[in-house]
C-alpha cells in the first residue's frame, strides 16, 4: 500500500480525484480515504498544517495501514534562485531548520536531539523512481534535493536569507521534515514530491493563494506517474 499525506485540503483534492474504490475513516480527528490508484491500493491523509499534525498523522497512518511506503505530496516555497513557481522538487532529504540545540557545545543547528542528524534522507530507491517518473511529463521543470521544514511560513527576506545561510536546501514547507522523522524510526520508505507556489519572499501569502491549484496539480501528475512506475 501507498501511503500519502497532505497538509491542506486543495492539495489532497486533486490526489483524491485519482482514486477509484473510495472509502473515508476518520482516526484521531484526521481524514483518511482509502482508495485504487493506477490499480495500486494507496491511503491518502490529510494531516492539517506543520510538524506536530503531520507527525501524528504519520504515526496513525503507519499503526493503522502499515504502508510499503509514506509520500508527503504538496507545495512548497522556492528558496534557490533557478526554482520558479510551478516547478517540482523531489526530495533528497528533510530538515527541521527550526529544530536548534546549538547552545549546547558540538551541537548544530537543525540537529534533532535523540537521533544526532540534521537531514534525514529520503529513501533512495523512492526518489530515483520520482526522477524517473518526472521524465515522462511534458513540460515539467523537476529538481533534486533537500526540503527544509519549520513552524513557520516564510514571508520575508530576512528570513530567507538566514535559511539559505545556514542550510543547503531548495524549498521550504511546513511538515516534510516530521514525517521523514516518524518514517526514519519506524523503518518505513520515504519520499517528498513538493511542487512550488511561491518564493518565500514577501510576496509569498498571495502567490500561495494564487499557486496553490495548479501547483498541486503538478504534484498530483508526478504521483500518478510513479505509481504507474510501481506496477508489480
Ligand atoms: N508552503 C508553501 N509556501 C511556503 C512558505 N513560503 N513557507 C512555509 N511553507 C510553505
Amino acid at each position: 500500500m501507498i501511503g500519502i499525506i497532505c497538509a491542506e485540503s486543495q492539495e489532497m483534492k486533486e490526489i483524491i480525484r485519482l482514486m477509484d474504490n473510495k472509502k473515508k475513516e476518520k482516526i484521531c480527528s484526521l481524514n483518511f480515504t482509502t482508495g485504487v490508484i493506477s490499480g495500486k491500493n494507496c491511503v491518502a491523509a490529510l494531516s492539517g498544517v506543520g510538524k506536530v499534525n503531520a507527525a501524528m498523522c504519520t504515526q496513525s497512518m503507519i499503526l493503522k495501514y502499515n504502508p510499503d511506503v509514506i509520500l508527503n505530496v504538496g507545495v512548497a516555497g522556492g528558496i534557490s534562485e533557478n526554482i520558479n513557481i510551478g516547478d517540482i522538487v523531489i526530495g533528497k532529504g528533510v530538515i527541521q531548520h527550526d529544530f536548534d540545540v546549538s547552545a549546547f557545545p558540538g551541537r548544530q543547528k537543525g540537529e534533532i536531539s535523540g537521533l544526532g542528524k540534521v537531514e534525514i534522507p529520503c529513501t533512495q530507491n523512492i526518489s530515483d523512481k520520482l526522477i524517473s517518473a518526472s521524465k515522462n511529463i511534458k513540460d515539467l521543470n523537476t529538481h533534486y534535493g533537500t526540503i527544509l521544514t519549520g513552524d513557520q511560513f516564510i514571508n520575508s527576506s530576512e528570513t530567507l536569507h538566514n535559511l539559505k545561510y545556514y542550510f543547503d536546501g531548495l524549498a521550504c514547507e511546513m511538515e516534510a521534515g516530521s514525517i521523514g522523522q516518524v518514517c526514519f524510526i519506524n523503518n518505513i520508505n520515504f519520499g517528498v514530491i513538493k511542487s512550488i507556489s511561491d518564493t518565500a519572499d514577501s510576496n509569498s501569502t498571495v502567490d500561495f493563494e494564487t499557486f496553490i491549484k495548479q501547483s498541486s496539480k503538478n504534484c498530483s501528475k508526478l504521483l500518478l506517474e510513479f505509481i504507474k512506475l510501481n506496477q508489480d
